[in-house]
């Protein structure tokens, strides 16, 4: 096999020099000298994000370095940032917000998002993030489970939400970004105006460790997405990944190319570089070749974190790295879905640098499993666990297998620092996850004799497509609101270049004449009520879907027919 060895100065320079060592001698306990607690024992992620560094010599430093897509730069201090989140704070809790009320953010790729994210922490609010591609469908079902009182949006998503507000009892006020034309209207507020009204100065929430910081939607096999609750200290996972992981030093221009939408956003985007006192950059504009190398020249970035389906599409580009000067880069890492080797292999051979792979969910909150900058590369694979999280293959009963056996990629709870603190409102799919003294992640693995693990696939029927994470049954559901539409089952279709696609299976009102302008319409209905990036790229009709007896749809039977493969155990199908 072709492993990647690092050289000795890569290794003595890093972060973490040793990942044995400091596997072996590493504790909780120990690491929480990285936060810093108020004198009373109680927390606020957003002083350790930002305060504590506008307290210190760093306060003159970036936080964060903005180019819009236009090409306009922005870039914030961390005193700058204490001032703006500190004034955004007074603008919430002055219409109403207190501690543990849900304020949600549905914005573009702008530097109020930031704010807007660490102002509310500092509320003791629980704040949630939304994709700016969400339609009104996917929107609905996040600030009504949330009970979101406060969104902060602008005028161009604004309608989006103005559609579905009469649904919405608990939605009080909208905050708009812009500073002029803003739609007016009762309980419409201008987030310029307010901010220019309010305190520099705003008395941080104190928070119990455990208390609730931000929550995030995402989608599992059955039912309408599920929120996924983190506390405030889950922070300190967040920084020593970012720390021992990502290797994020002081002398860092540090890029993660994810929305906030996504919890990788949130994480490494937020609370990890910031947490550590890092320089981010964020780009406001679409992926783009061109543009993605441009960001990376212009700014001189060092460490850059982004996703397969990217390295993909850039490993496919005609547009060649080497026209343009990326000589700033030291450091590469992958998150979202598997990397393949050639992945790993095309970063080393263009870019002089292997893609590290790092594996974690929405719901461990950190990177749990990854590769190092001290440790060797063995492409393909996601690495081994970080320090004080202990990971095994399972079977079903909760046995640990042996290297080389595939079973359930599974976690000790209790190891998992940043692990969800809850599901919004339903105890029961929580406590689904824990089973025989393991979290199950849902991800089947194995692990090899060196103690790497290697992704094998979703032990569910969850899609991955561009790396976001698309419940079948949210698409299912939005399909058969079209008028024409009796049935559908959606499966992820495997995928070159986006690791898969969503396909859906139709089934057709009697009647209704199939035809190819009519799959291209029913894709269309679905990416306008549900997301830009959620709706299916293939649309196949057909008569009937495989169910089980009891009326479940069999998308394993479905997918197995799409890739002609056996359809396995049916003998709880219905007749196909
Ligand atoms: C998948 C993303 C293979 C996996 C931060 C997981 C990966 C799901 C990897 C979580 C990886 C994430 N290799 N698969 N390195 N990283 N996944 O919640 O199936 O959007 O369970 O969080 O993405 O997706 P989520």
């Amino acid at each position: 096999m072709n492993i990647i060895s690092k050289d000795p100065s890569a290794i003595s320079s890093a972060n973490m020099p040793d990942y044995e060592k400091e596997y072996q001698e590493f504790s909780w306990d120990q690491a929480k000298e990285e936060l810093t607690f108020f004198e009373d024992g109680t927390f606020n992620a957003a002083y350790n994000a930002v305060d504590r560094h506008a307290n210190s010599e760093k306060k003159d430093r970036l936080a964060l370095i903005y180019e819009s897509d236009t090409g306009e730069k922005e870039t914030y201090t961390f005193s700058q940032f204490k001032e703006l989140t500190d004034k955004f704070a007074n603008v919430l809790t002055s219409n109403g917000v207190q501690k543990g009320d849900r304020v949600f953010i549905f914005l573009p790729p702008i530097p109020e998002r930031y704010i807007a994210f660490l102002g509310i922490l500092k509320t003791g609010a629980i704040a949630g993030t939304m994709f700016s591609a969400f339609q009104e469908a996917a929107l609905i079902d996040r600030l009504s489970d949330s009970g979101a009182k406060i969104v902060v949006t602008n005028s161009e998503l604004f309608p989006r939400i103005e559609k579905i507000w009469k649904d919405l009892p608990e939605l009080k006020k909208i905050i708009l970004t812009e500073k002029d034309n803003l739609p007016e209207g009762e309980n419409l507020i201008s987030y310029h105006q307010e901010m220019d009204k309010a305190s520099p100065n705003f008395e941080i929430a104190h928070m119990k460790p455990d208390d609730f910081a931000y929550m995030l939607y995402t989608s599992g096999t059955t039912g309408k997405p599920k929120g996924v609750v983190h506390a405030h200290a889950d922070l300190l996972q967040a920084i020593l990944t970012t720390k021992y992981v990502l290797d994020v030093k002081d002398s860092d221009i540090y890029w993660c190319t994810a929305d906030i939408g996504w919890v990788t956003g949130v994480v490494y985007g937020v609370l990890g570089v910031w947490g550590l006192g890092g320089t981010s950059v964020v780009y406001g504009g679409r992926f783009s070749p061109e543009s993605w190398y441009k960001i990376i020249q212009d700014h001189k970035v060092t460490v850059w974190y982004t996703a397969p389906t990217a390295i993909r599409m850039l490993m496919g580009s005609p547009v060649s790295p080497k026209q343009y000067d990326l000589s700033s880069l030291r450091h590469l890492c992958s998150v979202g879905e598997p990397l393949n080797p050639e992945g790993v292999m095309w970063g080393k051979e263009t870019l002089g640098l292997p893609f590290h792979d790092t594996w974690w969910q929405t719901e461990t909150g950190s990177i749990c499993i990854t590769n190092y900058p001290s440790m060797d590369i063995k492409p393909g694979s996601m690495g081994k666990p970080f320090p004080g999280v202990v990971a095994g293959i399972v079977d079903d009963s909760g046995k640990e297998l042996p290297a080389g056996q595939e079973g359930h990629l599974a976690l000790k709870p209790e190891t998992v620092y940043s692990l969800m603190k809850q599901i919004w409102k339903n105890e029961e799919k929580y406590q689904s996850y824990f089973q025989n003294g393991w979290y199950i992640s849902g991800d089947q693995a194995y692990k090899d004799e060196d103690g790497y693990f290697w992704f094998v696939g979703r032990a569910d029927d969850v899609i991955k497509t561009s790396g976001e994470r698309v419940g079948p049954f949210e698409v299912e559901s939005t399909l058969i609101e079209h008028p024409k539409v009796l049935e559908a089952g959606v499966i992820g279709k495997p995928d070159e270049l986006r690791g898969e696609i969503i396909k859906a299976f139709v089934v057709l009102k009697q009647g209704v004449e199939p035809s190819d302008a009519l799959k291209e319409e029913i894709a269309a209905f679905v990416k306008g009520k549900l997301a830009g990036h959620a709706y299916p790229r293939e649309v196949e009709f057909i008569d009937k879907l495989p169910k089980t007896r009891s009326g479940k749809i069999m998308r394993r039977v479905l997918k197995a027919k799409e890739l002609g493969l056996p359809t396995g155990d049916t003998s709880t199908l219905e007749e196909f």
